[in-house]
């Protein structure tokens, strides 16, 4: 009955070990993780537009070669995780038509333009440095399928935030323009790198609930500091300035006092108003219409070769 089956998962979840596709499960718990696990997927997805930009463009075949595996990989990442959610019940149409329709959220960082190939190093260090942030702990999510996918991407992710720095670190070793192009990139990223970890825990809607499902297994800002920790070394390193002149710190709080964020650019991107939300969404519904005619040859082929099999 349905409180020994509530009594069940709770001892899952209080055990630390996981629920998967076939077991009962609150029909909230599903929820939310079908909203989690299919908006992380659409992030993948969408993330390859703002880099594949610029395969054509890399400045060379060695990054050329690099950029493109790493594009390669974020729609592994998506493929992964839609499979994830569709163990939760929800089918891959259902998922790519609410994202066409501009119904599905996906994540900020991704409405933004990327104008020179610093842009390149800049999300490699920033946007996948903070994915690893993000995704390190998903690894341990309550349900198996998506913490044993985050496992495989947390991998793959780690090759792309080296290859970001390892492209700031070439120029800000070169020209003075060079200097520039990787500053302008850092000064443009790393706001909207912060915003990508959510909005404040007091003004977080999900992250209560989905901390006691050990989903979440630290808050927006304890995994935004985590990050922030991690960048100072690093761009002293590159010899970048993160550009918050307030950021210093605070030993007595025993945390990084940053200037304000500004929530009201991060509302209005996840409201479509940010610099390239229409673009996005609209890239994404011309690849679904010109991919229908792929999607009904391989539906016709697999037709008939059910039909030779039963004759
Ligand atoms: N962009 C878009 N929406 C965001 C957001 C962001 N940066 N941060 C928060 N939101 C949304 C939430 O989805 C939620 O809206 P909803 O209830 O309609 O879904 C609302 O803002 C309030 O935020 P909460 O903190 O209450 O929501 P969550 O508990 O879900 O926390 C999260 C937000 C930390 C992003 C969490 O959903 C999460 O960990 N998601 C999985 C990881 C992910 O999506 N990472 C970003 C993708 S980047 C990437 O992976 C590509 C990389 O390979 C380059």
């Amino acid at each position: 009955d349905e409180a020994a089956e509530q009594a069940a998962f709770g001892a899952i979840i209080e055990a630390d070990s996981r629920i998967e596709p076939r077991d009962w499960m609150p029909a909230a718990y599903r929820k939310t993780l079908i909203r989690q696990i299919s908006q992380h997927a659409h992030s993948e997805i969408i993330g390859m537009q703002p880099e594949g930009n610029w395969i054509s463009r890399a400045p060379s075949l060695k990054r050329k070669a690099i950029l493109m595996a790493k594009v390669q990989d974020e729609a592994g990442h998506g493929l992964y995780l839609y499979s994830a959610a569709q163990t939760l019940g929800i089918t891959r149409d259902e998922m790519t038509e609410q994202l066409i329709e501009g119904r599905a959220r996906y994540s900020s960082i991704f409405n933004y333009p990327t104008p020179t190939w610093a842009d390149m190093g800049a999300i490699g260090w920033l946007v996948d440095g903070a994915a690893i942030c993000n995704q390190v702990p998903l690894c341990r999510a309550s349900y198996g399928p998506y913490g044993r996918a985050m496992v495989r991407v947390c991998k793959e992710e780690s090759f792309h935030q080296r290859q970001g720095f390892e492209i700031l670190l070439t120029l800000m070793q070169g020209s003075p323009a060079q200097r520039e192009m990787a500053q302008d990139a850092v000064n443009r990223w790393y706001w909207p790198s912060l915003m990508m970890f959510g909005p404040p825990d007091d003004e977080s809607p999900n992250s209560a609930q989905s901390m006691a499902w050990k989903i979440k297994r630290f808050s927006n800002d304890d995994l935004r500091q985590r990050f922030i920790g991690m960048l100072v070394p690093q761009a002293e390193v590159l010899g970048v300035t993160l550009p918050d002149p307030e950021l210093r710190w605070d030993d007595e709080a025993q945390r990084w006092h940053t200037s304000e964020i500004d929530w009201t650019e991060f509302h209005e991107v996840l409201a479509g108003r940010g610099p390239m939300n229409v673009e996005r969404i609209r890239n994404r519904r011309n690849a679904h219409d010109d991919g229908a005619w792929v999607r009904e040859a391989a539906a016709e082929y697999a037709r008939k070769q059910n039909e030779k099999a039963v004759a």
